[in-house]
Formats: structure tokens, sequence, C-alpha cells
């Protein structure tokens, strides 16, 4: 029976992971276990930092963007000696289950330290919950942070549209979410978007500039309503979005004519402001349960998998299991997760290519 869980947060916070800490500390106390948080994602696994999370530390966390643990990107745990030294700390301390809320660099790190070929030490059994704005990992519909980004962006998008429109102007809004476009896509049709640019259609820069040039016309012809256009750009594009804007501008000069006045452009790069902010309750929900499905899942003698929301296509035979408290949540392999991961990042993965085809499909209409 596990009785001493560890839990750290680690890579790019995403609100909602707070919900996360506090649900599994809910539980793991509920069950009479113990849980002691570890700073700083990783560093705090080799730095032998931590703290016991107790009732009045988790209180009202919920509510909280960021992490109340603190995160890092750790490049010491990508050596073998790091994650030597943090499996010593696991086994001084007696952990017997882990918990590690991230993203894809979180989990490589988790799939690392409990499979090390050299590891003389055992770790604990441990279960990834995923956790990134950027909805990039494989076999999970959703991570934690995803829905708050997006209304985040939504918002921002409403604010810019309203001078958008004053103005006849065309606006391209760049958006995080590293090499994976899925925040863009979304966000870009809840927005009402003229056109999306995304990383995973593989567009050149010259497509890129035909894109925006052609949304950005056909707004501005438009004779009964305002001729405002938004771009939302994912920042994983080729192209870096002032490049974009100057190319755009000068394609614009070139091609004015009487039928489409001057058209001016403005950039927008939302950067981290789409990490933070209070959790939506959508993000708290889906946390606490996805916390829910890891705790039961360690209780139950699982170990070296990820917990996932319902996924839109079926997982390959033998790598999930659904969870036996949560029909929505799966404990999927580690590994698969990883390799379904590296597919989405290189736009391999069929849901990847559904989506492409599905912005193919509506480009024209989110451009009438
Ligand atoms: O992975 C989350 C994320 O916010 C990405 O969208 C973004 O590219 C990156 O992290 C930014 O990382 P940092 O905060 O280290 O600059």
């Amino acid at each position: 029976m596990t009785q001493r869980v560890g839990i750290i947060t680690s890579g790019g916070d995403a609100p909602g992971m707070n919900a996360a800490i506090r649900a599994s500390a809910m539980l793991v106390r509920a069950s009479g276990g113990e849980i002691i948080g570890f700073k700083d994602g990783y560093e705090g696994l080799i730095e032998n930092e931590w703290e016991r999370l107790d009732m009045s530390d988790v209180d009202d966390i919920e509510r909280q963007g960021g992490t109340i643990l603190g995160s890092a990107r750790c490049p010491e745990f990508h050596e073998r000696a790091g994650r030597r030294r943090a499996r010593e700390v696991l086994d001084e301390l007696e952990v017997d289950g882990l918990l590690v809320i991230g993203g894809n660099g979180s989990l490589t790190g988790l799939d690392k330290l409990l499979n090390d070929p050299d590891k003389q030490i055992d770790p604990p059994s441990a279960i990834g919950i995923p956790a990134s704005i950027d909805n990039d990992l494989g076999w999970t519909g959703i991570c934690i942070g995803v829905d708050t980004a997006m209304n985040t962006i939504v918002e921002a998008c409403d604010k810019i549209g309203d001078t958008a429109r004053a103005f006849d102007r065309t606006f391209l809004v760049e958006v995080m979410g590293r090499e994976c476009g899925y925040l863009a896509m979304t966000s870009g049709i809840a927005a009402g978007a003229e056109t999306v640019l995304f990383p995973e259609s593989n567009a050149n820069e010259e497509q890129l500039v035909d894109k925006v040039v052609r949304a950005a016309k056909r707004a501005a012809a438009r004779q009964d309503r305002p001729k405002g256009a938004l771009v939302v750009k994912a920042e994983g594009c080729d192209v870096p979005t002032d490049r974009l804007k100057e190319l755009v501008d000068s394609r614009l000069d070139e091609e004015l004519d009487d039928a489409v006045p001057d058209i001016e452009t403005r950039v927008t790069v939302l950067g981290h402001v789409v990490r933070g902010g209070r959790p939506s309750a959508f993000d708290r929900l889906v946390a606490s349960r996805l916390a829910n499905a890891a705790v039961e899942g360690l209780f139950n003698g699982h170990t070296d998998k990820m917990t996932a929301w319902l996924h839109p296509h079926p997982f390959p035979e033998g790598v999930a299991v659904q969870s036996s408290i949560d029909p929505y949540c799966w404990l999927v392999d580690l590994d698969e997760v990883l390799e379904e991961t590296e597919r989405i990042r290189k736009g391999e993965s069929p849901l990847t290519k559904w989506r492409v085809d599905v912005f193919n499909q509506i480009e024209d209409v989110l451009a009438s």
C-alpha cells in the first residue's frame, strides 16, 4: 500500500496545476497516507527540497494560477547522475509513490527516472498528470491549463477586435503553443478569426503571407460591415511575426488598387499572458479528476503511466486501462504517450492530420 506520496510540478506552469495538487493531497490524506511536495520540479528532487503538504497548505489553492510548488526546467535531470541523485533522495525519504504534473519534457524526465538501464535503486511507482497549455501530449483529449489559456486568448482577441473594427485594421495576434497549433486553431475559431496560421500546415513563408493578405483583402473589401481582420498565429510557425508583418505590408502595398483601400496591419504578441491567470472551472475540474485517477492508479499498483482525459481516437490494443473510478479518465503507458507526442510534434499523428484537414476545408468560410 502506498503510504508516502511525493508530488512535483515541472516545466511550464499551467493554470489548474494547483487544483491537481490540492486534489492529490486531499485524496492521499483521506486514504491515511502522507504527501510531500518537492520544490521547483525535478530540482527539488535532486536537492532534497520539499515540504509536507497539510490541508492548510492546499486550502483555496484551486483558484490560483501558476503552481504553489514552483517549477523549473532542470538541465541536471537530463543527465544520468542527476536522475541517480533523485532516486537516492526518493529512497532516503521512503517515498513509495510519485506524481509528476507537467508536459512533454517533464514526462520524458519521468520516463527516464523510471527506466534508466543502469539504475541501482528502484524508483517508486509513479504516474504523470498531463499539464501544458500547448495541448501537445499524446493520448489525452486535453491537458490541464488549455481551457484557461484558450479563454485568455479569446478575451484578448475580443478586445483587439474592438480596435481592429474601429480602425479597419488587420491584426496579427501571436499565441503560445510551442510547436503545436492547437491553441491557435481553437481560439481562432472561438474568437472569430479570419484566418489561423499554425505549424502543422507546413506552409512556407510565401504561403503564410498569401493567407494573411487574402484574409486582409477580403475583409477590406466588405461593403456592409467592419473591414478589420483578425489573424491568429501560432508561435511555432516558421516565420517570426515581425517578419511576417513586413512581408504582408509590402505585398499589400504592391497589390494596392482602387477596389481595396490601404490596409494597415498591427502585431500583438500575447506571450506569457496566455499561461497565467485564475484557472477556469473546467481546468479545475479536469485537474481534480485527472489527479483523482492518478492517486487511485498509484494505490492500485499502477506505475509508468500517465492519466489521460477522454481521447477522440481509440487507444491501440493493450496500452491503456480505464480508470476504475472515472470513465472519462484513462491510465496510458508512458512510453506510448511519448511516442504519440512525438508524432504530434512532427505532424504525423492522425489527430493532427484531422485538424489540418478541417482547417483546409473551412479556410474560405473563416475568411468570408
Ligand atoms: O510549454 C509551455 C510554454 O508556455 C510554451 O507555449 C512556450 O513556447 C514555452 O512554454 C515558453 O517557455 P519559457 O516560459 O521557458 O520561456
